[in-house]
């Protein structure tokens, strides 16, 4: 479907959207959230971000928070997906840019997330973005699959 970036807008989630982004988890992941985890992770400092395009209304979101350790301050980007008759055009870019922004604009130093081994098509994406693999945690996802820790530094 034709959805110019130009045409989206990245705005803060309004409870409204929840069926929605819901909507677009399921689509996304095998193993999606359940609804009361987006609710849950807010409850948790998480925030949520939405790509909202002028015509189709919501098409993504991105989840994350900013982590404090005795060392440093993290973005750490929980999660992200994209409708999928709008991927490849720019919106996961779009949602990725806001994250960093938001975390940078809050002290981060660095950003950080963990993906699926088997989840490439993302792993791509993370690395167009200049994340690196920093390491693996082994049986990290429900079903035992490892996931890759990928970081970036911010500023
Ligand atoms: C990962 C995701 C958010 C990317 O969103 P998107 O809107 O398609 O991303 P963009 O259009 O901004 O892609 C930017 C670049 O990332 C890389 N990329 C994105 N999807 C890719 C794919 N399927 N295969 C290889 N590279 C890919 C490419 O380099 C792409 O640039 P190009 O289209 O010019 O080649 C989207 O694929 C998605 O929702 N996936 C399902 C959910 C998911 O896996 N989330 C990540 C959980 S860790």
């Amino acid at each position: 479907m034709q959805a110019p970036v130009s045409e989206v807008t990245v705005r803060d989630f309004r409870e409204d959207d929840l069926r929605r982004i819901y909507e677009i988890e399921v689509l996304s992941f095998k193993y999606p959230w359940s609804m009361r985890a987006f609710i849950a992770v807010q409850n948790m400092g998480a925030k949520i971000v939405v790509a909202e395009h002028r015509n189709y209304g919501v098409i993504g979101f991105a989840i994350f928070r900013v982590e404090r350790t005795r060392s440093a301050i993290l973005g750490h980007l929980m999660n992200i997906a994209v409708h999928p008759e709008f991927r490849r055009k720019g919106i996961g870019s779009l949602l990725l840019r806001t994250f960093e922004e938001k975390c940078t604009s809050r002290g981060a130093e660095y950003a950080y997330l963990e993906v699926r081994i088997s989840n490439t098509a993302a792993i791509s994406f993370y690395k167009k973005h200049g994340y690196k693999i920093w390491g693996a945690r082994k049986g990290y996802y429900s079903n035992g699959e490892d996931a890759l820790i990928m970081i970036k530094r911010l500023r």
